[in-house]
């Protein structure tokens, strides 16, 4: 519980992270209000998603092939309405569109190119299971004018600033502009986001591991060898874990960076890329699991070396507690160089 005197709200916080930084002009905490704004709408219309029968699909298929739901294109259009007119941004990309989406014409661009995913596990919503915002920032690269395609495609290792929100049984933003990870709490009686979880840090091994078992067959070894691992069929390597999942990658890996464990979408016969975005799922998170302690890999790179060749690509993920995903990627190389390795699974 907060004593009165540690409450901070978001605005003093982002304002005392700029102060440490003589050169800022304000500009990136504008842009993190604009988001923490467009976060506190789509949590109230999350909230009365119900009542205001607004929950089923609507006619709409975004640009993955997915049913787009209802309040996937209300989040789109509020987090574009909350950003588009402010002068701070020169273009956007959503998971929900399929190109980048310009600011208006009577808008001045700004300096910084914002990726978000609108609402992540939106197939959560009919059930009341938590889902989420995801949004990346990166300065421009282009010099003036509207920004282009090259302001959108960059690596993770350049973004500016990541976070999500996540509307669950509370409404909490949890982002990094690359001094740590920082989790507020919205305290809804006054519409703040207050200071919950400053500095979080994930523990370097996790109690959890996260995957879609259903594609176990679909894999390939080394990924059936390291879930294997999870299950504590190589104790000499690693201990068992719990098994989690959600299926709401917003949850899935807020939970784990909480209690710590690691989220894996691996790439398998249906899907050859994995099934997350790099630009709107996967480089955020990387950026916020590295800030606290953690890491993100493909199997073989870092999430944020990753140079993106077109908006919607996808990659594998494993993300989470740094030795549990270099559990995994030692097993993979293990795999790849002997494909006896672990074979013969111990007797228990
Ligand atoms: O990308 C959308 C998403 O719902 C993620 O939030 C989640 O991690 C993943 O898809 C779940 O996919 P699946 O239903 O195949 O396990």
């Amino acid at each position: 519980m907060l004593s009165r005197s540690s409450v901070t709200t978001i605005e003093k916080f982002i304002l005392t992270q700029e102060d440490e930084h003589p050169d800022a002009t304000g500009e990136l905490s504008n842009l993190l209000y604009d988001i923490a704004l467009a976060a506190k709408i789509i949590a109230g219309a999350t909230r009365r998603a119900g009542l205001m029968d607004i929950l089923g699909s609507a006619s709409a298929t975004n640009v993955q092939g997915e049913e787009q739901q209802k309040l996937d294109i209300f989040a789109n259009d509020t987090m574009k309405r909350c950003l588009e007119h402010t002068g701070r941004i020169c273009a956007m990309a959503s998971e929900e569109d399929e190109l980048l989406i310009p600011v208006p014409d009577d808008v001045k661009p700004g300096k910084y190119a914002v990726l978000f995913d609108p609402l992540d596990g939106s197939s959560n919503i009919d059930v009341n299971s938590a889902v989420g915002t995801i949004f990346s920032v990166y300065r421009r690269v282009s010099k003036s004018g509207k920004g282009d395609i090259d302001d959108l495609l960059q690596p993770g290792f350049r973004q500016v600033a990541a976070g999500y929100a996540m509307y669950g049984s509370s409404t909490m933003l949890v982002y990094t502009t690359g001094n740590g990870v920082h989790g507020f709490t919205l305290d809804p009686s006054i519409g703040e986001f207050l200071l919950s979880h400053p500095r979080m840090t994930t523990p370097r091994t996790g109690k959890y591991y996260s995957v879609n078992e259903s594609n176990f067959g679909r894999w390939d070894r080394g990924v059936q060898t390291a879930v294997r691992g999870f299950h504590g069929d190589l104790p000499e390597r690693i201990k068992a874990k719990n098994a989690r999942y959600i299926g709401s990658l917003v949850a899935d890996f807020h939970r784990n960076l909480i209690n710590g464990g690691v989220f894996l979408y691996p790439s398998d016969t249906k899907n050859p890329n994995g099934k997350l975005r790099l630009l709107y799922e996967c480089s955020p998170m990387a950026f916020i699991a590295e800030q606290a302690g953690g890491a993100a890999t493909d199997g073989t790179r870092r999430i944020l070396d990753i140079m993106p060749d077109d908006l919607h690509q996808r990659v594998p993920l494993v993300i989470g507690s740094a030795d549990d995903v270099a559990f995994v990627t030692e097993t993979l190389e293990k795999v790849a160089a002997d494909p006896d390795y672990a074979r013969t699974w111990p007797v228990a």
